[in-house]
């Protein structure tokens, strides 16, 4: 696991965000794994922009999201599929047919699941996964406890988590307590991830899943067994990491040709 760590979240998002127009460019058709929630959202506005400035063909491009809001509309403002449509999908003008992500409004969520493993399994493996992380250390809907050989799945969210995400929703709109979620498995299974998290309120679940050990409670914590993960860090959630010297020292003598990928 790589360990970078930016002064603030608009150095760590450019380098996060070179990587992946990197990737598109050499390799156009790749599939990439979307997360949400705020800590992308400069990631993303910043990959659209050096996909424009740089004529990037990103017309091949698939991408898989993490996880949806079970019971809640597509169309509605506080759903996944809805933030991917405004913050994604439209500003690159990709079509629905490359944008693949649990729905949360079915009368059948197993069969659902059962049919968003079987995309992944005819379009993956995910060449670059993105992903947040909860204050619990979940990745995806993951909450902690859960299963670290588990599947796309439904999952109940903690009300910690719940608390996190309802400001989406308005004050008519209880929040969901309800995803559908990528499994901690199915995520390991991207052949490369880069996982970004800023601010204080981060800082104890970075500091248990780089440097704790691997297990349920922290199911980030799996990404140390994954043999390609970069992590994304402002100062604030890297301040509680022992090695973290270490980390800045390794990172400011990195090869050119390795820091090439962030930078060009
Ligand atoms: C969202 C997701 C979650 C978020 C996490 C952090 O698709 O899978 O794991 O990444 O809850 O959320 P933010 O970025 O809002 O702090």
């Amino acid at each position: 696991m790589e360990v970078i760590i930016a002064e603030n979240q608009d150095q760590a998002s450019e380098w996060a965000a070179r990587k992946i127009k990197n990737k598109v460019k050499s390799q156009p058709n790749s599939v990439l794994g979307m997360a949400t929630g705020s800590t992308p959202l400069s990631l993303y506005k910043k990959v659209i922009g050096f996909f424009k400035q740089e004529s990037i063909d990103h017309s091949q491009i698939r991408t898989f999201n993490l996880d949806e809001y079970v019971g809640v509309r597509p169309d509605h403002p506080g759903s996944y599929s809805y933030y991917m449509q405004k913050n994604w999908l439209q500003p690159l003008g990709l079509s629905d047919s490359q944008f693949h992500i649990p729905n949360g409004n079915t009368g059948d969520i197993l069969q659902e699941c059962e049919a968003f493993e079987a995309l992944l399994k005819k379009w993956g493996p995910i060449d670059l996964q993105i992903l947040g992380l909860g204050r619990d250390g979940h990745i995806g809907f993951n909450e902690p406890g859960s299963s670290l050989g588990s599947r796309t799945r439904l999952k109940s969210l903690t009300e910690q988590t719940i608390e996190d995400n309802k400001s989406v929703f308005s004050k008519v709109d209880s929040p969901p307590r309800h995803v559908i979620t990528m499994g901690v498995q199915t995520i390991m299974e991207a052949q490369e991830i880069l996982l970004l998290a800023f601010g204080k309120m981060k800082a104890q679940a970075v500091k248990d899943f780089i440097e704790g050990p691997i297990t349920s409670m922290v199911p980030a914590s799996i990404l140390q067994m994954h043999p390609k993960v970069q992590v994304f860090l402002d100062a604030e959630a890297s301040s509680l990491l022992q090695n973290q010297d270490y980390y800045r020292e390794v990172f400011a003598n990195k090869p050119d040709w390795q820091m090439a990928e962030l930078t060009l």
